[in-house]
């Protein structure tokens, strides 16, 4: 049996990749499959939360009983997830928000262009997602993933300060079987105590495991905040 310590809260978790369109049929996208995200939230609802699941295309069923909202694009990804935060006691970014977009989409398939060799495709910062959330006013505890391939610890604490997060998920994704795609993964988790800066190792498990494990050390720090 499952500890009911998420009842009477609102999490909402972003899950998958962002599609960014460069004409009617050829977009920018990454490689997650969605499957920690999907983790993430079907083990905050069998611990009691609602969650508000903000999924890019995948091919992953709904778990059973979580709110299902699907979007394609970082905007879209956004637009969602302010729509939601207002409600929500946790907001875990588990999505792998595509950095940037083409400035402009083609509003008709691209065509080759005779005796041209190459194509330059002008892209556009995107918003960030998790950034814009924890700027809000009334903004719930925040928890982002880093996705590294060098310096995991450097590269996730600085997320964690700059985005203006409450705790932070690192994983490898050079690691071989683990991360982007695998049924397994490993993360570090990142967070401040106070002044202190404290973070815990969650080994090697299945997806469905770690995010038991990431949401146990998730709501001793939202607990210990929340009663402060
Ligand atoms: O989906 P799977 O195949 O199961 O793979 C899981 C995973 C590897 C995708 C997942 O564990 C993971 O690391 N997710 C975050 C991927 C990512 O984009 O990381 P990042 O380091 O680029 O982004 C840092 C944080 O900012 C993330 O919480 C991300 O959701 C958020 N972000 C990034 C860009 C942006 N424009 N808006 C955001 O909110």
């Amino acid at each position: 049996t499952q500890p009911e310590d998420f009842a009477q809260r609102t999490v909402i978790v972003t899950a998958g990749p962002t599609v960014e369109a460069i004409d009617p049929v050829r977009y920018l996208t990454n490689k997650s499959s969605g499957k920690m995200g999907f983790a993430l939230a079907e083990a905050a609802r069998a611990r009691g939360a609602r969650v508000i699941l903000i999924a890019g295309p995948v091919t992953l069923d709904t778990p059973s009983g979580v709110e299902r909202v699907n979007v394609q694009s970082a905007r879209d990804m956004l637009d969602a997830a302010c729509r939601y935060a207002i409600d929500a006691d946790i907001f875990i970014g588990c999505a792998a928000v595509a950095d940037y977009r083409v400035a402009t989409p083609a509003e008709h398939k691209l065509k080759k262009t005779p005796g041209s060799t190459g194509l330059t495709l002008e892209l556009v910062e995107n918003p960030d997602i998790i950034a814009t959330v924890a700027a809000l006013p009334a903004r719930p505890f925040m928890v982002g993933f880093a996705a590294e391939t060098r310096e995991l610890e450097r590269f996730a604490t600085d997320k964690l300060a700059r985005k203006g997060l409450d705790m932070i998920a690192a994983n490898d994704v050079l690691a071989p079987d683990l991360g982007f795609g695998s049924d397994h993964n490993a993360v570090t988790l990142y967070w401040q105590d106070g002044d202190s800066p404290r973070h815990e190792a969650l080994p090697p498990a299945t997806k469905r495991t770690l995010a038991h494990g990431i949401l146990s050390r998730l709501m001793a720090n939202f607990s210990a905040k929340a009663s402060f």
